[in-house]
């Protein structure tokens, strides 16, 4: 949907696959199924680091949490790196090639620029096409997508106005959220894995509790993610052939399409609940009431 290729068009105006492997070996699928992988992996090695440090910090689990930081932050340092480099950079590139427009909005570059800042932060302005109170670093955006700081990006003035997404500012927050957070993780895995390397991890408390307090922050950067390429889409259903407001039922009334949403976000929201007093649980009981016997029990291997 988002590059869609190996189709053809039929008379009656639908559309057909016609190559699997055209299809299987689509460039686009690849990169963002390698970045949402590590996007998961991104995940896992944060809860894992965050639930050694929550031992560390506590003074339990001595053996466990140790092994956890350790694992979690090797591991980290790794995935944080892929995260960036290369599979959200080639992400990047290959936007400005396949959907410019969306990375416009993204990047909030309202006139075409030779080049092109990279904003850090700041506020998009609709009305007044720019960006309020910018922090931005000149050049940086065209040496990233063309490598070459002297490189022109086309802004969102350089396409009709229809054809920009839908919802611009969220679409410039929720990339500056991911790419922010993105940045984050590796200042704090890279200054972790450091301090594991000069053996002083496990008594770095100024450290450990940033780790313990970071946890929901990679859930955060995943949704994110999606939500930068859903709305980086618009006004595209499927890119450049069908558009999102020819792609709904005209037979489903948009009061039962409401019913259904919040439907889904109650139940959502209860196996959230659950989902977080399930982990928390675990937690609190933590491995070594698993793996060691009850004092009337036999040792049993495994
Ligand atoms: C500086 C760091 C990062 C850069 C440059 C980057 C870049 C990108 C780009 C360009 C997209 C594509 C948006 C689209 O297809 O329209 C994307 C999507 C995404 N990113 Fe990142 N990203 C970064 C960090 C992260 C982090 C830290 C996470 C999560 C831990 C993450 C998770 C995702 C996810 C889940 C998607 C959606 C993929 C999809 O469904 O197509 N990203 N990212």
């Amino acid at each position: 949907m988002q590059h869609p290729v190996a189709y053809h068009l039929l008379p009656n105006g639908t559309y057909e696959v016609s190559s699997f492997w055209g299809l299987m070996m689509n460039p686009w699928a690849w990169l963002q199924y390698a970045h949402n992988m590590c996007g998961a992996v991104v995940t896992a090695t944060f809860v894992m680091s965050s639930v050694g440090a929550l031992y560390i910090l506590q003074k339990r689990n001595g053996d466990f949490g140790r092994m956890f930081l350790r694992l979690g932050v090797i591991a980290g340092v790794l995935a944080c790196v892929v995260q960036i480099f290369p599979t959200g950079d080639l992400h990047g590139k290959y936007m400005a090639k396949n959907q410019p427009i969306a990375i416009a909005g993204m990047e909030g570059l309202f006139h075409s620029v030779k080049g092109a800042p990279i904003v850090l932060m700041g506020q998009p302005d609709m009305e007044g096409q720019k960006i309020d109170n910018p922090i931005a670093v000149n050049n940086v955006l065209s040496f990233l997508i063309y490598g070459t700081t002297a490189a022109e990006v086309k802004g969102l003035d350089a396409y009709p106005k229809d054809l920009w997404p839908t919802t611009l500012p969220l679409l410039f927050y929720s990339y500056h959220i991911m790419a922010g957070l993105g940045t984050y993780f590796v200042a704090l895995m890279g200054i972790a894995g450091c301090l594991l390397w000069r053996g002083k991890l496990f008594t770095s408390r100024w450290v450990l509790w940033p780790i313990l307090l970071s946890f929901p922050l990679p859930y955060i950067a995943n949704t994110a993610g999606w939500m930068t390429a859903e709305i980086g889409r618009q006004p595209w259903l499927v890119y450049n052939l069908i558009r999102t407001s020819d792609g709904y039922s005209k037979h489903i009334g948009a009061g039962t399409s409401l019913f259904s949403l919040l439907g889904f976000l109650g139940l959502y929201t209860v196996l959230s609940i659950l989902w977080v007093m399930l982990v928390y649980n675990i937690i609190e009981e933590g491995p070594a009431s698993t793996t060691e016997p009850a004092a009337d029990q036999p040792r049993t291997t495994a």
